[in-house]
């Protein structure tokens, strides 16, 4: 049988070693190139050529970049996730439509394999592996990278070897992943603990020092927990975001630095620059707090941490997300209000929130004469709220 193979290519050295790989030492009659364009604004008509130059029989660029906001980066807007409590999930969340767009485009191309280019020791290859295993479990998986043990010189001289000239003229000294939902950039200097960033490294942001000394004001609208205004105009999902990431970055917000844990088991210093996805997170927690009651908060809370690993280890196929998405969901129909961010030197507050549907009530809090709260109840209450407590404080002294 012949060896038909769908391989997600991003036009990096890596990835197009794996060409030649795939089809002298794989077994590959037929290799068709997937470029998944997620917004990270690299020019597709060059990476489509070079995938021929290396000798795939077809090369393609899918377009994802609307599909990838709102059919991921909304849904994990409305869970609030954040991995360890820091990380909006930007690069996991591309894994799992770039191997949605693998399976699709295999059996467009009539395949029974796909590949790609990760190594064994990061999260990317677990996302891919299950996504395509959990979509299509008749589909061989190939990953050159994590068989073939090249060090960047054997990579080169591989490619070399079948024509390839691999551009690495101005390589950086650490690794980029970049969409339209964040940047992470990871290993060389970055490994070192004690290496504090310098400006080189980030390019979404400015330097707090850098920012304007005038803060920036934004408000987003959320119908049903999912964005669509920024300061009252409507905008589509990608529109939308990328205008965050512009004002968030000028504005010093977005950047984090943290020590990740890896799927893999291995703890791992990350950077990532991901204004827009922080604003959004941000102002959605604060419509959450103004139109959920204090139980379903809680309860979402605890759900979010799980939300989140879950999506971060890659089983966004997986049954688990699918229930969670489903209490998520029917948690989200009030969602509906304006929240405005203050934008400061890389900080971000609240400054206004409103929401037809609020349940913050002026009559019930207020110390003012028109009061409706019945402060008579309270003794009560309170008698009742503690028994269970000072049952216990009486029977163990
Ligand atoms: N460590 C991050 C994550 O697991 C970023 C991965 C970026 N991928 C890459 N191939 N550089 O989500």
């Amino acid at each position: 049988m012949s060896k038909r193979v769908v391989l997600a290519y991003s036009g990096g050295v890596d990835t197009t070693a794996c060409i030649p790989y795939l089809r002298h030492e794989m077994g590959a009659d037929f290799i068709v190139a997937m470029a998944a364009d997620l917004g990270q604004g690299d020019e597709l008509a060059p990476i489509r050529e070079k995938a021929l130059v290396a000798g795939a029989d077809v090369s393609i660029v899918v377009d994802a970049k609307e599909r990838f906001v709102s059919e991921f980066g909304f849904p994990a807007i409305q869970a609030n996730a954040l991995y360890d409590g820091q990380y909006p999930l930007s690069s996991a969340l591309g894994r799992p439509l770039i191997g949605e767009l693998l399976v699709e485009t295999a059996h467009e191309y009539d395949c029974n394999a796909v590949a790609h280019g990760c190594t064994g020791k990061g999260n990317d290859q677990v996302r891919l592996d299950l996504t395509v295993g959990l979509l299509d479990s008749g589909l061989e998986i190939l990953a050159p990278a994590r068989v073939w043990s090249f060090s960047r010189a054997d990579t080169i001289a591989y490619s070399e070897k079948y024509g390839i000239e691999p551009h690495v003229s101005k390589e950086k000294p650490w690794a980029i992943d970049l969409n339209i939902l964040g940047r992470n950039v990871e290993a060389g200097l970055i490994e070192d603990l004690s290496w504090e960033p310098t400006e080189e490294v980030w390019s979404l942001t400015t330097a707090p020092e850098a920012a304007p000394d005038t803060a920036g004001y934004v408000t987003i609208g959320f119908e049903g927990g999912i964005p669509v205004t920024l300061d009252g105009e409507r905008l589509a999902p990608l529109e939308l975001l990328g205008r965050l990431n512009t004002l968030g970055g000028g504005h010093a917000v977005g950047r984090i630095d943290m020590l990740e844990n890896r799927v893999v088991g291995v703890k791992s210093r990350e950077l990532y620059e991901a204004p827009g996805m922080l604003l959004l997170i941000r102002a959605h927690q604060e419509l959450e707090n103004l139109t959920l009651p204090v139980d379903m908060l809680n309860q979402k809370r605890q759900l979010e941490a799980t939300y989140s690993k879950t999506v971060y280890d890659g089983l966004w196929h997986g049954p688990l997300r699918a229930a969670l998405d489903a209490f998520v969901g029917s948690t989200q129909r009030t969602v509906t209000g304006e929240i405005t961010l203050k934008l400061y030197k890389g900080g971000m507050s609240v400054a206004a929130r409103s929401a037809e549907r609020s349940m913050y009530r002026h009559e019930l809090v207020t110390y003012g004469n028109d009061c409706t709260f019945d402060q008579s109840s309270a003794e009560g209450f309170i008698d009742i709220f503690s028994l269970p407590s000072r049952v216990w404080n009486k029977v163990n002294g």
